[in-house]
């Protein structure tokens, strides 16, 4: 097996492993390392049916529910709970899957519960001819390099996390908490593999710091995703028909580029489920869950 970083933001490609074939310990253990190492892995030209995917994703942990409460269950849907198709392909006019067309803002997925996402995993299955490419940011070195007065007022604070249904920017200030899935996370959240420390805000669903004037929390929100953006911490990728890419929810946030409305894009969505709380101390997920 080889390991060969995408960029000098994030990522590496894992090259040499078949997922049709069934995987030792070691190269296991060897592709969770770069994975916490890197954030994101790809592995390229693979040909897997949804068992296999499966197979893979739950070698990181259980697979999470897209029907959690507060998301949009969907109504045309062959595949259960779990997958999610990520595509604009249509049957009768109407979307076959989630996520359908265009522009992504940054967001980290379902951050806007109390349990996010530890990863998600897309496998690509068709592709428009141009664009459609999902961009990564690393949310550990955009940490590292804020100004040392912003970390300081930052230090400790938890941010709103709010998800209002859309896939570009939020159109509202502030939403009635009654009708949108939100939560308040750490500013700063530790990675329980790593220990480092990573920038848990987004543009498309971080709402307001909690705890600070509205004006200055705007402000500082717009620099932190303007920071977030910064080539030195983004890594842009160029699907290819066959790719898995799965990346760590809890230390990269992801965008992804405009494509042609009229060219079939799909990919095959599994997340897997953190049951390590986002704070630490805090109720795990499992038992969170039997409560
Ligand atoms: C997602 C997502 C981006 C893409 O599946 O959570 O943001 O490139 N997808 O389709
Ligand atoms: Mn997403």
């Amino acid at each position: 097996m080889e390991i060969v970083p995408l960029s000098d933001a994030v990522g590496a490609e894992i090259r040499g492993v078949d997922l049709r074939e069934s995987l030792s310990a070691k190269t296991f253990d060897q592709i969770e390392k770069a994975f916490h190492d890197f954030a994101i892995v790809l592995l390229r030209d693979q040909d897997i049916t949804l068992e296999q995917q499966k197979i893979f994703a739950l070698k990181f942990g259980e697979l999470g529910s897209r029907n959690r409460p507060g998301t949009k269950p969907n109504e045309l849907d062959e595949y259960g709970e779990h997958v999610m198709l990520v595509t604009n392909v249509r049957e009768n006019g109407k979307p076959i899957g989630s996520l359908p067309d265009g522009e992504m803002t940054f967001h980290a997925d379902t951050a806007y519960f109390e349990f996010p996402s530890k990863a998600t995993m897309l496998y690509a299955m068709e592709l428009p001819t141009w664009g459609g490419n999902t961009l990564f940011s690393n949310c550990y070195t955009a940490a590292e390099h804020l100004p040392e007065n912003l970390k300081r007022r930052l230090d400790g604070q938890k941010a709103m996390q709010v998800y209002e249904y859309g896939t570009t920017l939020k159109t509202k200030e502030r939403y009635d908490r009654k009708n949108f899935p939100h939560y308040a996370h750490p500013v700063f959240r530790e990675h329980p593999a790593s220990g480092r420390s990573a920038l848990f805000v987004s543009e498309l669903m971080t709402e307001e710091i909690i705890g600070i004037p509205k004006a200055e929390s705007d402000e500082i929100l717009q620099k932190l995703f303007t920071h977030q953006k910064k080539s030195q911490f983004v890594y842009e990728h160029e699907w290819r028909v066959g790719d898995l890419v799965m990346w760590d929810n809890r230390c990269t946030i992801h965008a992804r580029t405009d494509f042609p409305r009229d060219q079939r894009r799909m990919l095959r969505r599994l997340t897997i489920q953190d049951n390590n709380p986002v704070v630490e101390g805090a109720v795990p997920y499992a038992q969170a869950a039997a409560e």
